[in-house]
């Protein structure tokens, strides 16, 4: 018996092996093909489409949900959608724009998302949005709030006719956000400003696209040397040469480097404070060693 037993182990691990070397192969091969003009296979879309449903209904959190039938929850809500989400997803009577076209996989149209999604799934989806597609996070544009009222215009969508979304949207005024109140470098810093999170900051610079010039420790991907490393940047007594490194400088830096050297090749990010503040103590962290 124990012997059969065996026998059977040894053959899983060898089609295990098979298995993980065929995928290998294909891999290296390059053979899978990523271009956007071409489709998924059926198998491949099916088990990505799969486990972001999975993930997503594992994630999202059923009790947290305020009155989405509230009528300037959806006005509100009509407005953020028309800023950010239209030009991928469309809406009653507007296409999506240019860039939605090209993109696999599509963004789908939320009015069938909205009749079979739950809207605690809709609302995890769009704060922290999907990988390895083009469905952005939105939790550093918008608070919790803002993202509810999105939601309960997409809940509302349902039914919604062109002539009522246009009359919704017309005149709306573009959205005041209220996370990025105080973004942009002028801002001036409570002196008792609450201290950063390190974590969080580490989450945030990856958000804020730091890792597309900077080689950074801790964030995967972080590998370019467009601007300088920031390896030990937490043991270094200045700030691109110009200021000295202190953590409320940092946060100014952050916001807006041409407030302290206007060449500066560091474009300003349009960061919100508490981001700022949080990447600051995330950078305090990286010593020689990191
Ligand atoms: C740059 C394009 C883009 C923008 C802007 C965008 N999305 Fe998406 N979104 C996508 C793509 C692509 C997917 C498909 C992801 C997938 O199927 O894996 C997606 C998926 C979703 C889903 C899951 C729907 C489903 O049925 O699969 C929801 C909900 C969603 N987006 C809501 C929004 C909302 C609300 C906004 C605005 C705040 C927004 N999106 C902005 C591209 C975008
Ligand atoms: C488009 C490229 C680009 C992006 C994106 C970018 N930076 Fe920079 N960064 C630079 C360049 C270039 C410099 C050098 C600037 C200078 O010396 O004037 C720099 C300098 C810095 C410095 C000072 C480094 C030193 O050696 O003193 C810090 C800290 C920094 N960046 C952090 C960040 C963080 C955090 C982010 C994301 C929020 C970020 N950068 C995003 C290009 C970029």
């Amino acid at each position: 018996m124990t012997i059969r037993l065996r026998t059977l182990a040894m053959a899983a691990l060898l089609l295990l092996g098979l298995g993980g070397a065929g995928a290998g192969l294909v891999v290296w091969l390059g053979l899978y093909d990523i271009s956007a003009t071409d489709q998924h296979t059926a198998p491949v879309y099916h088990v990505l489409d799969y486990a972001m449903r999975r993930s997503v209904m594992a994630r999202a959190d059923e009790d947290a949900v305020p009155n989405l039938r509230d009528a300037q929850r959806v006005r509100r809500g009509a407005a953020h959608y028309r800023e950010h989400c239209v030009q991928c997803h469309g809406a009653p009577g507007v296409a999506p724009g240019a860039l939605a076209l090209g993109m696999t996989p599509a963004p789908a149209n939320l009015v069938a998302t909205a009749r079979t999604w739950k809207p605690a799934e809709t609302f995890w989806v769009v704060k922290h949005g999907v990988k390895m597609s083009g469905m952005p996070a939105w939790q550093y544009r918008m608070t919790d709030d803002e993202i509810w009222d999105t939601v309960a215009f997409v809940e509302a969508s349902v039914g919604m006719t062109p002539r009522e979304y246009a009359a919704m949207t017309q005149d709306a005024a573009p959205p005041r956000h209220q996370r990025e109140q105080g973004a942009g470098g002028g801002a001036t810093l409570a002196s008792a400003a609450p201290r950063g999170d390190p974590d969080a900051g580490r989450r945030a610079a990856h958000h804020y696209l730091c890792a597309t010039c900077h080689v950074i420790p801790g964030i995967v991907g972080a590998n370019r040397h467009v601007g300088p490393p920031l390896t030990g940047m937490g043991t270094r007594r200045s700030i691109g040469g110009v200021v000295p490194n202190t953590p409320d400088n940092m946060v100014r830096w952050l916001q807006n480097p041409q407030q302290f050297d206007p060449l500066s090749a560091m474009p300003a990010l349009g960061l919100a404070e508490r981001d700022a503040r949080d990447i600051a103590a995330f950078l305090a962290t990286l010593d020689e060693v990191h």
